[in-house]
């Protein structure tokens, strides 16, 4: 098992702060997490008081724009979103010659491809290239940042229907963002209950400061190579188990496990050394309980009761729950449930299959990949950290035959 070793390892240059935990690389004004308390702030606004009452496409002009969206702004903004989700012909050929690779992949090149052909990517990057990030190269690199919110859920829906051999289902502007991503996906009107989930999936993932994706995304886009790339970067970081990964690989586990008799064994079994870890379980920041999974633990436990629990995916992971609350390993190590513990079981019950979970989590958080992105271009610096070499030295070469 790969082991994560210390916070603070020790180097002939100096300390190294492994996996730069608690490194500061930027002053923010997108989201805030206390991890102490659990409590977390979109612009602002309690993550709580957002799920209650916004809907995606409000929380993602938000994160965007820095304020809650006038009428007429919301209006305005939600019709652009409308009117850009379609893909370019190009795009839909990466999906298709992708479709039957994990859709991770597929959504990473075709974001690349999407932004190969836009003639505003290459516009702003050459600008970008000259120095020049003035008002008409904001307004530019916005309009591509909407652009990718509202083509990331078509990339994810037609790679869906293209890996089962099914006509894509083209978007529908009368439909909301969640709404129409089912609609895509599915090929009819969604369940509403469903689409409300989908819904606050997407709010709750939207932003999370500078987990692994965003930080990604900031280090490419800080060469100033461009948007599209910095976002296909950024996938590309998601989809590992230790991140985005994480919500497929706890309703596999939950599958696996079957029957919430076993919860016990296989909470133990976590705690032994080199053991398997608990996937949707503990935290880099957060040392309580999550917040956002204290909002979908609650749908979920809605959606089953509505539509049932045939797999026992909801009595599993409360009964995993109940034994990580009350283990002293957890406690000792302040590890919780996060919120890719409950956030795949009403997908799953809804027909997504789990390999789109983490799809799903890019469809969201593009958002707040693309606000930071923009964020730090207000202030930009090349990252280039440094490594403590600690290899020989002016070695001799040896020609090969003398090897
Ligand atoms: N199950 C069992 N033990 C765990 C778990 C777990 N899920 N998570 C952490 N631990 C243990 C570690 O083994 C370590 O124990 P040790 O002190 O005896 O060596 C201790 O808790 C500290 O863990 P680290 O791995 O050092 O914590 P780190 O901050 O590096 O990692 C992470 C955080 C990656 C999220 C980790 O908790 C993990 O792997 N969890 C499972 C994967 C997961 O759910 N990822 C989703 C993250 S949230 C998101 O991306 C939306």
């Amino acid at each position: 098992q790969i082991r994560t070793g210390g916070k603070i390892l020790q180097s002939p240059c100096g300390p190294i702060i492994h996996g730069l935990e608690d490194v500061l690389i930027k002053n923010t004004s997108i989201s805030d997490i206390d991890g102490d308390k659990g409590i977390l702030w979109y612009r602002g606004y309690r993550i709580e008081d957002l799920a209650q009452h916004s809907t995606y496409e409000e929380v993602s002009y938000l994160i965007l724009y820095g304020k809650l969206p006038t009428k007429k702004d919301f209006e305005d903004y939600v019709s652009r979103l409308r009117k850009n989700r379609d893909l370019r012909p190009e795009t839909i050929e990466v999906i298709r010659n992708l479709a039957k690779a994990h859709p991770m992949f597929a959504l990473e090149a075709a974001v690349a491809a999407e932004g190969a052909y836009d003639e505003d990517n290459h516009k702003l990057a050459e600008a970008l290239r000259l120095g020049r990030y003035k008002a008409e190269e904001k307004e530019l690199a916005y309009k591509i940042a909407e652009k990718l919110v509202a083509k990331m859920p078509t990339i994810v829906a037609y790679h869906y229907r293209l890996s089962r051999n099914l006509d894509i289902v083209k978007p529908r502007e009368d439909l909301s963002h969640s709404a129409n991503f089912l609609y895509m996906m599915f090929g009819k009107e969604p369940d509403p209950l469903a689409v409300r989930g989908i819904d606050l999936y997407l709010m709750l993932h939207a932003d999370h400061e500078v987990p692994a994706s965003t930080f990604t995304a900031h280090v490419v886009a800080s060469t100033l190579s461009d948007l599209y790339s910095a976002v296909a970067a950024a996938v590309a970081a998601l989809k590992g188990p230790l991140h985005g990964g994480a919500n497929e690989m706890a309703v596999r586990s939950y599958l696996e496990i079957g029957d919430p008799s076993k919860a016990r064994d296989v909470v133990e079994a976590a705690t032994k050394p080199g053991g398997p870890k608990l996937m949707g379980v503990g935290h880099r920041v957060y040392k309580a309980y999550d917040p956002r999974a204290k909002i979908f633990r609650e749908f979920s436990k809605n959606y089953v009761a509505k539509f049932g629990d045939p797999k026992n995916l909801y009595a599993i992971a409360s009964a995993i729950e109940h034994e990580v609350l009350n283990h002293p390993y957890f406690q000792q190590r302040r590890l919780y449930p996060n919120v890719d513990f409950w956030s795949g079981i009403a997908f799953y019950y809804m027909g997504v299959p789990y390999e789109y979970f983490t799809p799903i989590f890019a469809v969201s958080r593009v958002v707040g990949w693309v606000a930071h992105i923009l964020e730090y271009w207000e202030n930009n610096r090349i990252f280039r950290p440094r490594a403590c070499y600690v290899g020989p030295h002016d070695l001799q070469y040896v020609p090969i035959e003398q090897r």
